[in-house]
């Protein structure tokens, strides 16, 4: 009960900040170079372990940035994301003309493999059985989600048997990964980066085989010299504010077992 409700206080929080965000989210140089550090890493691991997957969930997808960079590379992505804004962004992107065809949005805080806006495994049977993935991806999303062990937990439900997770995310190296965000977009913010050795217990708790949490790229971002120093906007307001440092990134990788 207190980790549905700190769930619910953390998602509205949340959905707030992301649906003010969405209409500008695709303008952030970072986001994006995050995003395409994120696709080279999910493509290069599959390609390391000589397996490639054809259904794909993203959860927490924003604006679809990362299931642009995936989706010519498998059948279909079933995009998710917990904020309207967000998910109203990525639909009218697909509507582009060299946009891929094969993205399908939905909007749903996804806590159960069975939810009913998730596409059905048999078009036959609408009401039936959800899709079930080979492979999951997130993006810079669980930094954000209360319940870590309950959204592994979901992962796994909506896997294929054989299926695989890839979920990145900036690491928590120490006090100083909370410069990651400025001071005033806390909100809404669980955890300052993935720590590995929690991370791969509990994917191993939750039953995933095959557990790995590496470091997989670091890219400069420009954050606070002091808390609170880039004010309400979270921007610096030239260039005589902030500086640069190097944020490492995670790739968390699981299998659930066939
Ligand atoms: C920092 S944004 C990252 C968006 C995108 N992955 C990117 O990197 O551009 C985190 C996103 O995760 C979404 N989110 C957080 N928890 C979620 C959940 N349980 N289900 C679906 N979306 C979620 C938020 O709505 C938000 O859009």
């Amino acid at each position: 009960m207190a980790s549905a409700v700190a769930n619910l206080r953390a998602v509205n929080a949340g959905n707030a900040r992301f649906n003010n965000e969405a209409l500008s989210w695709d303008s952030r140089p970072f986001v994006n170079e995050a995003s395409q550090a994120a696709a080279k890493a999910i493509t290069a691991k599959w390609k390391a372990i000589d397996w490639h997957p054809k259904q794909v969930l993203e959860i927490g997808c924003g604006t679809g940035i990362l299931s642009f960079l995936i989706a010519p590379h498998v059948d279909r992505v079933v995009a998710v994301d917990a904020a309207e804004g967000m998910i109203d962004v990525l639909k009218q992107k697909i509507e582009r003309p060299n946009a891929p065809k094969n993205i399908l949005p939905v909007a749903v805080l996804l806590e159960d493999p069975e939810d009913g806006s998730l596409p059905p495994a048999d078009a036959g049977k609408p009401d039936g059985e959800r899709q079930k993935f080979d492979l999951i991806t997130s993006h810079l999303v669980l930094h954000h989600i209360p319940d870590l062990k309950g959204v592994l937990e979901t992962m796994l439900g909506c896997l294929a048997p054989g299926g695989r997770v890839m979920l990145t995310d900036f690491q928590d190296y120490g006090p100083e990964a909370k410069r990651f965000h400025p001071q005033s977009k806390f909100e809404g913010v669980e955890r300052h980066g993935i720590n590995g050795e929690t991370m791969s217990a509990l994917m191993k708790e939750v039953g995933f085989s095959k557990v790995s949490v590496q470091p997989e790229w670091s890219m400069p971002k420009t954050v606070e010299k002091f808390p609170g120093e880039f004010g309400a906007e979270g921007k610096p307001a030239d260039g005589s504010q902030g500086e640069e440092v190097d944020v490492p990134f995670v790739l968390c990788y699981g299998e659930r077992p066939g």
